[in-house]
């Protein structure tokens, strides 16, 4: 079976899909988000083609496209639809395998009842959790880690975005017995090139393979 990998963040805005874009293009992978929340800006799909390089094979059609920037749940509603939380299955990608992002973080609402954690923990994919390294990043971290372990889900590691900020990325790994994969730069310019070079400096590849 191919292999699945999920991204999720301590928040939404702090590079996920940046994140997600680097580790699509280290392992040669497809990309998907299953549920995109707001049309009008470059969407994360679009976002990560574009700094990954990829070919539009490579990238799985959202399920669900919102017009709405907001949380799932209200998004979908506002849309006028509820989201088929048991349709949210990643497709057969003939075994390459596949980096999927979520909405915002682990306990962002797909529907009045779901949350993405519940998702995850359906799935049993392993879940890399991305954070920011600015401050109140430790409290954010070790909850979305207190979460996801409280489901059972495995968590692949940490990848920290940001400028260096060694004791609180120390103190996270400590305090929430993870593994530190990396830390993603702030990039400037950010480009396909300055991504994907930064990420084979920062990641190890045999970080996320089974
Ligand atoms: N490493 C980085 N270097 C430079 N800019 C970055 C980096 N990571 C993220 N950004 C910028 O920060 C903004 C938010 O990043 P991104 O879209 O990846 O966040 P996200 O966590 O995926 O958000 P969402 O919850 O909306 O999916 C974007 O404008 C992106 O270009
Ligand atoms: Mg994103």
């Amino acid at each position: 079976m191919a292999q699945r990998i999920v991204v999720t963040g301590t928040d939404t805005g702090i590079g996920k899909t940046v994140f997600a874009a680097g580790l699509t293009a280290l392992l040669g992978a497809c990309y998907w988000k299953p549920v995109q929340a707001g049309l009008e800006e470059e969407t994360d799909s679009q976002r990560v083609q574009r700094l990954a390089e990829l070919s539009d094979s490579s990238v799985i059609p959202e399920r669900y496209r919102l017009a709405e920037p907001a949380s799932p749940h209200r998004a979908a509603r506002l849309a006028g639809i509820q989201i088929d939380t048991l349709r949210l299955d990643p497709p057969d990608t003939g075994g390459r395998p596949v980096v999927i992002e979520g909405a915002g973080g682990v306990m962002v609402p797909l529907d009045d009842d779901t949350l993405h954690l519940d998702v995850f923990a359906r799935w049993r994919f392993p879940v890399v959790l991305c954070a920011r390294t600015s401050l109140g990043t430790i409290n954010h971290s070790l909850l979305s880690l207190a979460a996801l372990r409280s489901r059972g889900i495995d968590v692949l590691g940490i990848a920290f975005i940001g400028n260096a900020h060694p004791d609180s990325e120390a103190t996270i790994c400590r305090l929430g017995e993870v593994k530190r994969l990396g830390r993603l730069p702030w990039l400037a310019p950010l480009t396909a090139t300055s991504l994907q070079q930064a990420f084979a400096t920062e990641f190890r590849r045999a970080d996320f393979e089974p």
